[in-house]
């Protein structure tokens, strides 16, 4: 499974690059480059040439081990040891004590929350102070900056950011109950407006809505800044460029920024669960889509540096790693010093899928070596990833997920329609036999595995039967998440340049409505039968509905099913399905193995606790993989014991958006 490895002299992966503003000051750029020397991106950081030590012999293991020994001394460059880029400029705001202020609100994706952790390292690097905003509703009173990190994969998604931009250009509104005469007191908690003197905050536009529109956001008067998904570097010159008056725009993509070496800055430090980007951009196109126009080419990031972030957030008692990116299991890092010790081989698809990007047999590691590698830094590290691409699903990539036990036994498997002839006509590489197969295949390989999917309802030219496939499909899977949306055309697209828009928007909702509906009934049988089965539940924190009279944790199962159950003290083991040991309390981001005893819509309550518990532990009550059954232990997290009668409450009620 593992690609053979094998031992070769490397060098850096990255050469001395003076960046271009530093050689004076650059204020719109705008053209799209394919070569890295040439980018306006900010500083990077030079790393030595060097040669990897050579010792014959080496296995990928040992190559891993040694590059935690080894980052500092080598080719590569401990991040600990490298500053976030600065601008290559004076600031001009050294007469101003106060640091200006910044912060971030956050659209779409999770690749965009893991970019704003990006964005505010950044900024902090250049001495900007963050300030928690004042939430979506708000005016972020007395901040400097608001950047808006922005989505552009449907329409409404951007109706969202003007109408926000709208409410930030303007002074907050006194609330109704101060109309029309304020009473003295309620003039002391809600100064006149004019009083208030409210100051607009430099609001910059970063992300995909910002990369599709370009310069023609500056035509808003609102918006000062316009900044691309690989310019994040530059912000600091920008804002300079801002605070002598002009606007600042840099959208240029890169064909290598991947942020390898900045150390996000977590905007919800708490959180035992976090996101780690390993690749950026998508080559496959598919004709609906605009990602791959505003997010660019695939490229990876460095293994060596996504271990060292693992361990990094293992050692601050993270338990949980969401690894990241628009097309998460293409993932090949290429770079000199991985593919000079991981041989690669050729490009495996999943079985019937074809991968419209050809050229893929460099040397290097694949996801599953990622993945494996990953899985070694600590077990009692849960990891999932999103979102990927279900040509990208070999078999040695299924097999590694039932075999490790803190790979989480979820996949994500975006089919998009259940029509062959639609699916061709959205350039998806698969047909529906195919995607079929392939589920079958995940289920043989990783028993009780859960599944989740999107889909798009009413794409160009689909007729009633095409639609009725993409129905029968969900009946025929039985998905356990899903998020679904109705087709809007994204300008530069193949579909708009290619195909008719033809389906009515009345058609496309009403279709929509129904592909909800048989998701939700589908999943809600599905949940049904998770009373009696025991989980392995991530604690992560009191739950929405927990009250004073009955207090109650939230957490998700290894198969990513929200779970509520009791806040009480706990065995601080379990053995033999037993509780063992003295009672504790539990805390965010311990393990606790509960039994489900109710199930509602999406939501699992788990009034039974067995007690605290571990990855390993769990794990080892487990025979092996791929044990299904009532009474029988399962590799997917849980154990069936009796599924009894089937308790649902109601179904679905959400449509969640990922990517
Ligand atoms: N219209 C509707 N949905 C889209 N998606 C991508 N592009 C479009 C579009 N133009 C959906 C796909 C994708 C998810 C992230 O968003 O289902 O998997
Ligand atoms: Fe890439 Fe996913 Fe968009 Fe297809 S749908 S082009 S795989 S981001």
């Amino acid at each position: 499974m593992l690609q053979q490895v094998r031992l070769l002299l490397s060098t850096s992966p990255r050469g001395t690059m003076l960046p271009r503003h530093a050689r004076g000051l650059v204020k719109d750029t705008l053209s799209r480059t394919t070569n890295s020397s040439s980018r306006s991106s900010s500083t990077i950081t030079p790393t030595r040439t060097s040669r990897l030590p050579a010792h014959d012999q080496r296995t990928l293991k040992d190559f891993l081990a040694a590059s935690h020994q080894e980052v500092a001394s080598t080719a590569y460059q401990d991040s600990s040891e490298m500053s976030v880029p600065t601008t290559g400029t004076t600031s001009s705001f050294p007469a101003n004590p106060r640091p200006k202020t910044f912060t971030i609100e956050s659209y779409g994706c999770q690749q965009n929350a893991a970019d704003s952790e990006v964005v505010r390292a950044i900024m902090e690097g250049a001495k900007y102070k963050w300030v928690e905003g004042g939430g979506e509703q708000g005016h972020h009173i007395g901040c400097d900056i608001v950047f808006l990190n922005t989505c552009a994969i449907r329409d409404n998604a951007e109706q969202r950011i003007w109408g926000r931009i709208k409410h930030l250009k303007h002074p907050p509104r006194r609330p109704r109950s101060a109309t029309p005469a304020p009473s003295r007191r309620q003039a002391q908690v809600w100064p006149p407006l004019r009083a208030l003197e409210y100051k607009k905050p430099v609001i910059g536009l970063l992300g995909c809505m910002a990369e599709r529109l370009k310069k023609k956001l500056l035509e808003e008067e609102a918006i000062d800044l316009v900044v691309g998904p690989d310019a994040y570097r530059d912000l600091p010159r920008l804002l300079d460029v801002v605070e002598a008056g002009e606007k600042g725009v840099n959208v240029q993509l890169s064909m290598d920024e991947t942020y390898a070496e900045i150390k996000p800055s977590r905007i919800s430090p708490d959180n035992k669960s976090a996101f780690v980007s390993i690749m950026r951009g998508c080559n496959n196109l598919c004709s609906y889509c605009i990602v791959p126009h505003t997010r660019g080419r695939e490229r990876s990031r460095p293994l060596h540096s996504i271990l060292e972030e693992v361990r990094r957030l293992a050692g601050q008692g993270v338990k949980e790693v969401v690894l990241l990116g628009q097309n998460v299991n293409s993932f090949h890092d290429t770079s000199t010093s991985t593919a000079s010790v991981i041989s690669g081989g050729r490009y495996e698809a999943s079985e019937g899928f074809s991968n419209m990007y050809k050229s893929r047999d460099k040397a290097g590691a694949r996801f599953v070596d990622l993945l494996e590698a990953v899985s070694r830094v600590d077990e009692e590290v849960r990891i999932r990833f999103t979102s990927p691409h279900p040509k990208d699903f070999p078999l040695p990539l299924l097999q590694l997920i039932a075999e490790r036990p803190s790979i989480c036994a979820s996949l994500h498997l975006p089919a998009q329609s259940g029509s062959s002839t639609v699916l061709h006509r959205m350039r998806r590489g698969y047909t529906r036999e195919a995607y079929l197969a392939l589920v079958e295949r995940a289920r043989e390989v990783i028993p009780n595995v859960s599944l989740s999917s999107d889909f798009i309802a009413g794409f160009c030219e689909e007729t009633e039967d095409e639609h009725l496939e993409t129905l029968s499909l969900i009946e025929a899977v039985g998905y356990d998440q899903a998020f679904l949306f109705a087709y809007s055309l994204r300008e530069r697209t193949h579909a708009a340049y290619h195909l008719q828009d033809n389906v009515p928007e009345s058609d496309k909702q009403r279709r929509l409505a129904e592909i909800i509906a048989t998701f939700r009934r589908v999943a809600a049988a599905r949940n049904a039968a998770e009373v009696g089965r025991e989980h392995l539940v991530l604690v992560e924190g009191p739950s929405k509905r927990s009250t004073p009279d009955s207090p109650t944790w939230t957490g998700r199962s290894d198969t990513n099913k929200r779970c509520i159950f009791p806040y009480r003290d706990v065995p601080a083991s379990v053995r033999n399905g037993e509780g063992r040991g003295p009672m504790v309390s539990l805390q965010p981001g311990d393990y606790v193995w509960v039994r489900v005893t109710e199930a509602k819509a999406q939501t699992l309550f788990c009034d039974e606790i067995l007690g605290r518990s571990s990855v390993r532990e769990f794990a080892a009550a487990v025979p092996g993989p791929a044990v299904a059954g009532h009474g029988a232990w399962t590799r997917a997290g849980h154990r069936e014991v009796d599924a009894g009668a089937c308790k649902l409450g109601y179904v679905l009620s959400e449509v969640e958006y990922s990517i």
